[in-house]
């Protein structure tokens, strides 16, 4: 099976790029995001079904701004433009582009004429639509026909259907839009012709018949760390080169209740993944013995990681002709590191950094192309265990992290039972997806007084962290129902005899991070 044709997104350098690439893949299109540097000859070497040009910062007419090459328009290939691309279009192609003093920023008011066309039909004729713009497109190109207007965009909308060309002032990729994920089906369905075949099964007959491609009959490593990412490459090596795949699970004793067990059982139960698993709980724990500082810890623990992943790859190459390693890295990760081929960037200690030289493997990333949504979907397809594909991002250090203070094998059993208990009361009130991740931290060095059935106690505080994110960059601290919070809270204090008081953290990030270490 050949990879489906991509609708390139050409990056004018704004954050648009990526996110115009998820919708047009929600919209069951394979899509990919290239520098506008890009020459316009590579572009059509990769023939794609269409190219959308994006928004970008700059005013055409800015010095330096990014042109449209016109050879773009030479061939055949249908082409969409969007806020800074709409005009870059409309200027390649001989129509007018000026500064008419109506600038439009964020929401605005959109008349269209629905009938006119096709990218609008069966819209509204009043729609409210995201705008950012200073120029404005004051005359369509020959051959165009202007479908909408605002009070700023004199051309607010343009299509061409014999040539398969539209654009769009506004930003249809963003919520603020009403309407906007129709627009974009209609010039991707209806303009520019293209089927919406990017599903879940079609993906994973592609990427299997990549992976069987690469990797022949060579043998395949790779680490799993109960994360949703390791999973599902995994599973996916697995579905195409079987028993040819070991995996690996270093257990640091550092993850939640319940979550070995996943992996083990529950997880090797679903793929029929050969599974070695390397019960490092002991060797961690001695290398964490009453060390205090965080990046202390996240060095020990990275060190570790590496020793222990080694020598386990040590043996299973000895066992057979191991040429490659898989994984978990993300098309985000790729386009944030400059969308260039060549081996990806390891994300971090975790995931398998620096291995000696004698012990370099070739990678495989089945992931490499698909965004988090997608990744879920597959492992969904794939039979995966739910709890394993909704799980909440998770440290690589684990709950070493989460232990203000020195980590030790009871204070390591005390924070699990108040997490499960957190993790329970979440699920249990159907909030597990409006939350992003929900530290637990136990405040081991802290203690406070309490009274604890008969008497007075002198036990330890534990803080709930759960926060509303979209990238872990930028992230608010939960507004979860206080029923919700009072739960756990009782249920904390009651079950685990340790804790006697529970606190809320209500910091934003920044200035506050996600994790407390
Ligand atoms: P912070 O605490 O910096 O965390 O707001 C941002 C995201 O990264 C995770 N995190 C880590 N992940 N190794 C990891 O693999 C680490 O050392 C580490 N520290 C923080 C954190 O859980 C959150 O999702």
């Amino acid at each position: 099976m050949s990879t489906p044709r991509p609708v390139l997104v050409v990056d004018f350098g704004a954050q648009y790029a990526q996110l115009i690439a998820r919708r047009v893949r929600e919209a069951r299109v394979y899509s990919e995001v290239v520098p506008h540097s890009m020459p316009v000859a590579e572009m059509l070497a990769k023939d794609p079904a269409a190219i959308i040009l994006s928004g970008g910062p700059s005013s055409v007419y800015a010095p330096g701004a990014p042109q449209v090459d016109p050879k773009l328009f030479d061939g055949d290939v249908p082409v969409f433009g969007i806020c800074y691309g709409f005009q870059a279009m409309a200027q390649a192609l001989g129509g007018t582009v000026a500064r008419t003093g109506g600038s439009e920023f964020g929401g605005t008011p959109l008349t269209a004429r629905p009938e006119a066309g096709v990218l609008l039909r069966e819209l509204p004729a009043e729609l409210p639509v995201w705008m950012s713009h200073g120029d404005s497109v004051t005359a369509a190109p020959a051959g165009f026909t202007v479908t909408a207007e605002s009070a700023g965009a004199p051309v607010a909308a343009f299509e061409d259907l014999a040539g398969r060309r539209a654009g769009v002032q506004f930003h249809p990729e963003v919520a603020h839009t009403a309407h906007g994920q129709d627009v974009l089906k209609r010039f991707l369905y209806d303009i520019a012709g293209i089927e919406p075949t990017w599903t879940p099964a079609n993906i994973i007959d592609e990427q299997v018949a990549r992976i069987r491609e690469q990797v022949g009959d060579k043998e395949v490593i790779c680490g799993l760390s109960g994360g949703v990412d390791s999973a599902v490459a995994a599973a996916l090596v697995h579905k195409a080169v079987g028993d040819q795949l070991t995996c690996v699970f270093v257990d640091h004793g550092l993850l939640r209740a319940g979550e070995p067990e996943q992996v083990e059982e529950d997880y090797v139960a679903a793929t029929g993944i050969k599974l070695k698993v390397v019960d490092a709980q002991e060797r961690f724990l001695g290398a964490l013995a009453g060390v205090t500082d965080p990046e202390q810890k996240r060095k020990i623990i990275g060190r570790e990681f590496i020793r222990v992943f080694e020598s386990a790859a040590r043996e299973v190459a000895a066992a057979g002709d191991v040429e490659f390693l898989v994984q978990g890295t993300l098309y985000p990760d790729v386009v944030e590191s400059g969308g260039g081929t060549g081996t990806a960037n390891i994300k971090s200690h975790h995931n398998v950094g620096g291995l000696p030289d004698d012990l370099q493997f070739k990678l495989v990333e089945p992931l490499r192309t698909l965004f988090k949504d997608e990744v879920r979907a597959l492992g969904l397809a794939l039979g995966l265990p739910e709890a394993m594909i909704w799980r909440h991002p998770f440290p690589g250090p684990g709950l070493a992290i989460r232990i203000i203070g020195a980590v030790d094998q009871e204070r390591l059993r005390v924070l699990r039972a108040a997490d499960l208990i957190a993790r329970e009361e979440l699920t249990a009130a159907g909030l597990d997806r409006d939350v992003w991740q929900f530290p637990v931290v136990l405040l081991a060095d802290v203690r406070s007084v309490g009274v604890q059935g008969d008497g007075r106690t002198y036990g330890h505080p534990v803080v709930l962290r759960p926060v509303s994110s979209e990238d872990a960059m930028t992230a608010d601290w939960s507004r979860l129902p206080y029923d919700v919070i009072a739960r756990i809270s009782t249920r904390i204090t009651n079950e685990v005899p340790e804790v006697n008081r529970v606190v809320l953290d209500v910091t934003s990030k920044p200035p506050g991070t996600i994790e407390w270490e």
